[in-house]
């Protein structure tokens, strides 16, 4: 599995950040919205979309969805799959 960056919590963003981490990646959604960034890491989702809110507090509960406001390379991480 590989650790992934997804950049922008929106309608793309979010969906294709849920469903990398549903599949076992590891990975990181940056977004400059706080407002986006604080929804994601309370567990919910950014948008509205059948299945999305069960799938993102999923996702944040296992650790595999990680928001942040900025992107920071993870040192001593492989960087490409
Ligand atoms: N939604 C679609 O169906 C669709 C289809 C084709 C292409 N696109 C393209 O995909 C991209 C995303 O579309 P969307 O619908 O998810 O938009 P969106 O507005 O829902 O989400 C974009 C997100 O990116 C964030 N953002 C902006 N600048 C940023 C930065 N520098 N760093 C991190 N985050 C940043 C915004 O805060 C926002 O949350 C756009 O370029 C859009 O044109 C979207």
């Amino acid at each position: 599995m590989s650790d992934i960056s997804v950049f922008g919590l929106g309608y793309v963003g979010c969906v294709s950040a849920a469903c990398f981490a549903k599949q076992g990646h590891s990975v990181v959604g940056v977004d400059v919205s706080d407002a986006k960034v604080d929804l994601v890491n309370a567990g919910k989702p950014t948008i509205l979309e059948e299945g999305i809110a069960e799938l993102v507090a999923e996702m944040r509960a296992a650790g595999r969805l990680r928001p942040r406001r900025r992107w920071r390379k993870r040192s001593g991480r492989r960087t490409s799959a």
